[in-house]
């Protein structure tokens, strides 16, 4: 790597850090109730590191895997969350924004502060300020396997000399953090039990507030009201969503160093 290229990386990561530091984000005073207003951003602000910040990058100018909401459309559209919201609350699991149970009031908090970012990068454009690649390998291996055993529980459902055996050698970089935060794609097992009480299983294939719908063992596709039968869902892989708030980005750096092992 050239220096010049080592000067921006180094740029970058300084922009990131301070940014890190000052988390205390100004708005434009609204006329109504700018105290309201500056505490609920705070508030999101939170929130947003904690759920939001390692995909889109902790002032949501865009992150190692998704997009710079501050120049999003559908941002720049939202009037008070009506867009914000949906997304929020059903993701977009299959291009790899998960979906989100939070309460009415954390996703409005989200929205100011992503709102307050999209004003501030309007106001300051100064480019993205993702996650440097070179983050990747700054996580600590053995520390990183402690937090697989141990607090991260991770070892409930995985084995490094098993499932993940060689998981390092089928994925690189970006791609491997993305499939450990997110896993996208994979198929989630339902059983719907009938007014007669008969219970089938299968793969969900549709669901929204008045149909559910699946796929059988030999790969019918079936699907009712969701008034007329009682259904439950099983989704190991929504565990990902569930450590979200739980990581620090520590943590998320160390795991990356241990991940990259299982070669
Ligand atoms: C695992 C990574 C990941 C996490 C965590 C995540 N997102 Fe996303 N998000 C994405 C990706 C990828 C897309 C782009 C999906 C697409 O291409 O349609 C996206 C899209 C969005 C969009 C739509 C942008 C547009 O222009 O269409 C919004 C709004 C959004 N995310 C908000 C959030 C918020 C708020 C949180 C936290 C509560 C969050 N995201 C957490 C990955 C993530
Ligand atoms: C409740 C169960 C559960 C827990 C806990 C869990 N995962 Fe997963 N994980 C899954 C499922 C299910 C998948 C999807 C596997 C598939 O693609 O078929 C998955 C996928 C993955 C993948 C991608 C595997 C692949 O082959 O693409 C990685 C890496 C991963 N998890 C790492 C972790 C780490 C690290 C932790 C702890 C911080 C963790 N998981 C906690 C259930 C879990």
């Amino acid at each position: 790597m050239g220096k010049v290229q080592l000067l921006a990386l180094a740029a970058t990561f300084l922009a990131a850090v301070s940014y890190g530091r000052s988390q205390a984000i100004q708005t434009t005073p609204s006329s109504s109730s700018p105290g309201l207003q500056s505490q609920q951003v705070k508030k999101g602000a939170s929130l947003f590191q904690q759920n939001c910040a390692f995909c889109h990058g902790r002032d949501a100018a865009g992150g190692e895997t998704g997009p710079d909401l501050t120049r999003s459309r559908l941002v720049a559209q939202d009037f008070s969350g009506d867009k914000i919201s949906a997304v929020v609350r059903n993701g977009r699991p299959e291009k790899g924004m998960p979906p989100f149970t939070l309460s009415d009031t954390d996703i409005s908090d989200l929205v100011a502060f992503i709102h307050a970012r999209r004003m501030e990068a309007t106001l300051h454009p100064g480019g993205r300020r993702g996650v440097a690649v070179a983050d990747l390998q700054t996580g600590n291996a053995a520390a990183g396997k402690q937090y697989f055993q141990g607090a991260g529980g991770c070892s409930k459902c995985h084995s490094p000399t098993g499932d993940l055996a060689g998981i390092a050698s089928r994925y690189k970089g970006l791609r491997l953090e993305e499939r450990m935060l997110y896993p996208r794609g994979v198929k989630k097992r339902i059983t719907v039990t009938l007014p007669s009480g008969k219970k089938l299983t299968g793969t969900l294939a549709y669901l929204d507030e008045f149909t559910v719908g699946m796929r059988d063992s030999d790969g019918m596709y079936r699907s009712w009201p969701t008034r007329a039968v009682r259904y439950s869902i099983d989704s190991p892989v929504d565990a990902h969503v569930a450590l979200f708030p739980k990581y620090t980005d520590d943590d998320i750096h160390n795991l990356m160093a241990y991940i990259q092992t299982l070669k």
